[in-house]
């Protein structure tokens, strides 16, 4: 496996690749690796000849006040991850690679930023869609797998990529989980015992609303304020939204709900925010 840390020999090797007939999978995480991240490797090594995995920690998407300066980093354990799963490039490029002095130009993500995580973390889908597009333009890939952990954040960059054109197919992968059913995420780490107990009732919450859909209930409200309810029954957590929206433009959805919809939930442990979501198809 081959380590990059300087976009312009990232670009490079990507061009000779192109041009040798290979195709390029790419998969850009934020690091700190576990086994949703290698999901989407191992989903990116059936997808094209090559695969790359960067591991950027984006200033840009991080608010004031945001974990920016703890976020979890584990540098030699992802690498050995990304070589486990058949990875050939490794793309770390630094701040100063990716943001020089005097950088300025930036992506504006529209209305499907506009609620859920949008709403709670001002500027943070511009952030993601500027380093997303800035990490296209790099590695030139012809794949590039996310998860749907972070349904918004998918949503939000196939956006990007029909609107601006992009020549990338994007792949979204379902969310891996716990055993007992917590969402895996970086993030996990900073969870205290009695959190990580806690944190259980957001997957709970989310397959209970499942239940309630096939069941046949319809109202968005209703299956909103039985995961509020069910959530909020955990001391340690502190709700930061809860929302049931069309799973297509993340607006309100008809009632009764004759799409398919997104119930996506995003909750306080301490200082540690917690996201998870449920697609429920009529
Ligand atoms: P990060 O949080 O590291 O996530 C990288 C990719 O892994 C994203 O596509 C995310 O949806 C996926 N992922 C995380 N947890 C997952 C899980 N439990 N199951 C399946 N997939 C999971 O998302 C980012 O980084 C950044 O915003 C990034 C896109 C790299 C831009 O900076």
């Amino acid at each position: 496996m081959l380590t990059v840390d300087s976009p312009i020999a990232m670009a490079e090797w990507s061009r000779r690749t192109r041009s040798q007939g290979n195709s390029i999978a790419f998969v850009p995480t934020m690091g700190y690796l576990h086994e949703g991240h290698l999901s989407l490797m191992r989903a990116a090594r059936e997808r094209g000849d090559r695969v790359v995995v960067s591991i950027f920690v984006n200033p840009l998407q991080f608010g004031a006040g945001e974990d920016l300066e703890t976020y979890p980093r584990d540098p030699a354990g992802d690498a050995e991850k990304c070589r486990s799963v058949g990875c050939d490039v490794l793309f770390l490029p630094s701040k100063a690679n990716m943001y020089p002095k005097g950088f300025q130009t930036t992506v504006v993500a529209g209305s499907l930023a506009g609620p859920l995580c949008g709403a709670s973390r001002p500027g943070h889908f511009d952030g993601v869609v500027t380093v997303v597009l800035k990490l296209f333009n790099v590695v030139k890939p012809h794949v590039a797998v996310f998860g749907r952990k972070d349904f918004q954040q998918f949503a939000v960059l196939t956006r990007m990529v029909r609107d601006l054109d992009l020549d990338v197919e994007m792949v979204g992968m379902p969310i891996v989980r716990e055993a007992d059913g917590l969402a895996l995420s970086s993030r996990n780490a900073y969870l205290s015992d009695a959190e990580r107990g806690q944190a259980l009732a957001l997957s709970r919450a989310l397959q209970a609303a499942g239940a309630d859909f096939d069941a046949g209930v319809r109202s968005a409200a209703r299956l909103r304020d039985a995961i509020r309810t069910r959530i909020q029954q955990q001391p340690l957590a502190r709700v930061d939204y809860v929302d049931v929206l069309d799973a297509e433009e993340l607006d309100a959805p008809s009632d009764p709900i004759s799409r398919p919809v997104v119930a996506a939930v995003a909750v306080y442990f301490g200082r540690t925010r917690l996201i998870d979501n449920v697609l429920l198809k009529p």
